[in-house]
């Protein structure tokens, strides 16, 4: 298909992002069998599933940081697994990638963090703006006092907090999460959930929020797929769900 054809079925569909048939193996490691899962503008999609079970490497297939075997995936109506070096570079500057772990350079100060992608991607030069969003970001997720700080000088609550906003800074139009709450208590989990929450509203960003935190998944969820040996096992939102028949499935609503 060409581009203009990819463009207007885009816009016919409004699938941020469709994948079809997606399979990877590691080895005899078959992890992901077939996938087949859309994100509409807008939306937050929950994957939730058990641990080493293939969440990460079904995101990180999705920006080519690892590569598929088979099967589509449509970012913006463009093909992702055959992309180009330079295209694959300009979509991932509209991705913004939350991984599991915060990443956060450890020997840069919360400013220089959240100033690095914006130096990387080259995309805003002028010092006034760079100031200005820096500020937007921390002040979006309550940290603005942070700024002069070290990592290791905040908790691990506050770490996601900023890795959140540094990768708002480039103002993403999908987020990517991987276990955004994990290692947290209960009411932090709930205020990253909330504010994941509220980022979908504010940038009318559309998500994958990766998670074994039932909270998280209830919160933030417009849509849920549990996935299973290598396939999605179920999908629906989070009450129909909760209330499903299938043994599977309600075995992951028991641990509440
Ligand atoms: N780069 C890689 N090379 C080889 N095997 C890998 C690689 N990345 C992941 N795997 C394997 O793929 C499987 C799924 O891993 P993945 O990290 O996606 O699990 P997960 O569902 O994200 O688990 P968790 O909830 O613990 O983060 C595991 O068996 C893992 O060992
Ligand atoms: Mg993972």
């Amino acid at each position: 298909m060409g581009t203009e054809e990819n463009i207007s079925s885009f816009y016919n569909n409004e699938n941020v992002i469709e994948i079809s048939h997606l399979k990877k193996s590691f080895d005899t490691n078959l992890v992901l069998k077939d996938i087949s899962m859309t994100v509409k503008k807008g939306e937050n999609v929950v994957v939730l599933g058990k641990s080493g079970i293939g969440k990460s490497v079904l995101i990180k297939c999705i920006v080519r940081l690892i590569q598929p075997d088979e099967g589509s995936i449509k970012v913006f109506g463009e093909e992702v697994t055959t992309m180009k070096p330079n295209e694959l570079n300009e979509l991932r500057t509209k991705i913004g990638f939350i991984f599991q772990g915060n990443a956060l350079y450890d020997s840069m100060t919360v400013r220089e963090n959240l100033e690095f992608p914006l130096r990387r991607n080259k995309v805003i030069k002028d010092p006034k703006l760079i100031d200005e969003l820096i500020h937007e970001a921390l002040e979006n997720v309550g940290l603005l006092d942070t700024m002069d700080k070290m990592p290791a000088e905040l908790s691990g609550g506050m770490k996601k907090r900023i890795g959140l906003a540094r990768t708002l800074i480039l103002r993403p139009e999908i987020i990517l999460y991987d276990e955004p709450t994990t290692g947290l208590d209960p009411l932090t989990s709930r205020e990253i959930s909330n504010l994941i929450v509220e980022i979908q509203t504010k940038y009318k960003a559309s998500s994958i929020v990766i998670t074994h935190d039932l909270n998280c998944a209830k919160i933030t969820s417009n849509r849920m797929l549990i996935l299973q040996d290598g396939v999605f096992i179920a999908k629906g939102t989070f009450n129909e769900l909760k209330n499903s028949e299938n043994d599977w499935v309600k075995s992951y609503f028991k641990i509440e």
